[in-house]
């Protein structure tokens, strides 16, 4: 029986069933032991001290203590289901992965999430939302960790650490704080795309069941010839992508923080299994060099009219965790996990990141997070792969194995010289530089023509509003700079924001925070309105 399906409470006035029977059979002491009890602790008489031999006691207060493992840095708040991917369209011309082998169906792991908040945060701030994807393939886990945009806010790695930590908390006051994000997305340009989006209708989905998702980076697909292509995914969703207003965002914050976790876990519950077709872009392995967008640019798409879609499978997810923290807060999504006809491309931020989540996992997880159930690969023998990586925290594997390569006893070890399926073409001296620039790449280009050509002037007001409600709590010059960086993006929307935002008077200081959806929906145009 579960919790949520726990008998319903009988007694009380209005009922005149007698309480439904509890179990005493008893529970068990780590060590094995009968537990005496679970409900009294052992004392000196009925009012007495308590005693350190009360090992039960002891060990049910210190496991309490370790019962959390450290929340994620980023996403650090989110849910997850498993399902199901099946291939529908052939797709063996460009890669021979067998989870996209023509009628290939593999169980997969979704985890969505947001970006800046706590544990704890409401799922409906305005924010990126999480699209982590594990594939438990026959050749391996393959992980694409993923968002509901197409691009992020930066090309470079060594900025991550700066971007996140502007988006979270003040040093002294611990508040978040308008100006610190924009002060940071105004002197890095190259994030004015994905703050595009961010303050568009993706900032705030409906569900995550009315998102679409997407690997974002520039990955690579081999054949079976060992022909190479990039490629870029596409989860379009079958339940329609939906957005909450402002007004929705911030009563739902409030009335159920966990408003997006509920939706999926009841969904599911409900029968109501909720499903993506997964569509790529492809571009010829040779077409990078000339392609009039350098195509490993994270701040960047593939206009469609360049790189058509094409269907791969549908994704479904069928099944709710059983138990949320063994299931979904010690999953271990990693960019690393690929699998043979994938691989990675010289897309710097996939590269920072192909590092990044291992090295996290180990952190917050533990040296053996892959021994985990959800983290064990499906092809996974018994006893584990032949790792010399053994030993570490945690570790279950029993083995009498030699423990070093080369051996003379019978283990196997590689003895290849690197056969490098998925390789890429580079050379040059060693440098600290941006990429070199393709003929139409600069920072705000792709912004404007999604505000322009791509939304709809419901979507365009919409967007006016929310800058013109975010903008006003941002104080000093930094929102000057923000004033300039919006009119980089598209000089109507710029004008407009300028204009709300002086015709209102300052009105008292606000709370801020870009995630925080703004009270000013319902007056956007108030300087200093609240957040
Ligand atoms: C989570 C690092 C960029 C999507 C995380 C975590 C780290 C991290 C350390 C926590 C992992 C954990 O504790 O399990 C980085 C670095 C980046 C970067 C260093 C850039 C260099 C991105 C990008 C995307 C992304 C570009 C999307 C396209 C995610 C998602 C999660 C996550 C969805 C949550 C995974 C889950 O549900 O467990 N990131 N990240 N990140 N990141 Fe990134």
């Amino acid at each position: 029986m579960t919790q949520h399906d726990g008998p319903k409470p009988t007694s009380g006035p209005e009922s005149a069933q007698p309480p439904a029977p509890v179990d005493y059979s008893g529970s068990y002491t780590a060590g094995g032991a009968k537990a005496d009890s679970d409900l009294n602790s052992l004392s000196v008489g009925p009012n007495g001290p308590l005693l350190l031999n009360d090992v039960h006691l002891i060990e049910t207060l210190a496991h309490f203590n370790r019962t959390n493992v450290p929340e994620r840095r980023p996403h650090a708040k989110g849910s997850g289901a498993f399902g199901e991917f099946k291939v529908t369209h052939d797709v063996t011309k460009w890669t021979r992965a067998a989870v996209f082998a023509p009628g290939a169906s593999t169980r997969t792991l979704l985890r969505f999430s947001t970006v800046a908040g706590e544990l704890g945060s409401p799922d409906t701030w305005r924010d990126v939302r999480g699209f982590a994807l594990r594939f438990y393939t026959t050749e391996g886990n393959y992980d694409l960790v993923g968002n509901n945009t197409p691009v992020f806010f930066l090309r470079d790695p060594m900025k991550f650490h700066h971007f996140i930590a502007s988006q979270k908390r003040l040093p002294d006051s611990g508040l978040r704080d308008a100006t610190m994000q924009w002060d940071f997305w105004t002197l890095t340009p190259e994030s004015a795309h994905q703050v595009t989006y961010l303050m568009g209708d993706r900032g705030l989905p409906r569900t995550w069941r009315h998102m679409n998702g997407y690997g974002s980076h520039t990955y690579m697909w081999i054949n079976a010839a060992g022909e190479r292509f990039w490629v870029k995914y596409h989860f379009h969703t079958h339940q329609g992508v939906e957005c909450l207003t402002n007004d929705e965002a911030e009563k739902l914050s409030g009335a159920d923080a966990d408003a997006h976790r509920r939706d999926l876990f009841d969904s599911i519950k409900a029968g109501e299994f909720p499903s993506w077709t997964l569509k790529v872009q492809v571009m010829p392995y040779e077409d990078a060099k000339t392609y009039r967008f350098n195509p490993f640019d994270l701040t960047k798409i593939w206009p469609h009219a360049d790189y058509p879609l094409h269907e791969v499978g549908v994704l479904t997810l069928n099944e709710n965790p059983k138990n949320h923290f063994a299931q979904i807060e010690q999953a271990a999504f990693a960019p690393s996990n690929i699998v043979p006809g994938v691989g990675w491309s010289p897309d710097k931020m996939l590269l920072g990141r192909v590092f990044a989540y291992a090295d996290a996992h180990r952190a917050r997880i533990g040296t053996n997070h892959h021994q985990l159930p959800v983290n064990r690969a499906v092809n996974e023998p018994e006893g584990g792969f032949n790792r010399y990586a053994h030993d570490g925290q945690m570790q279950f594997e029993v083995s009498d194995a030699p423990v070093y390569a080369p051996n003379s006893f019978g283990r196997p070890f590689s003895n290849e010289t690197g056969q490098v399926e998925a390789s890429f073409a580079s050379d040059g001296e060693m440098v600290r530089s941006a990429y070199e620039l393709h003929a139409e790449d600069d920072d705000f280009g792709q912004a404007g023509t999604l505000v322009r050509d791509v939304w709809t002037d419901e979507q365009r007001a919409r967007f006016v509003d929310t800058l013109a409600g975010q903008i006003a709590q941002v104080k000093g010059d930094v929102q000057e700079r923000a004033l300039w960086y919006v009119t980089q993006i598209d000089a109507e929307t710029g004008a407009k924001v300028r204009a709300k935002i002086a015709a209102k008077p300052a009105a008292a200081p606000a709370p801020a925070g870009f995630a925080e959806p703004s009270k000013s929906a319902a007056d956007p145009g108030a300087v200093g309105a609240p957040a």
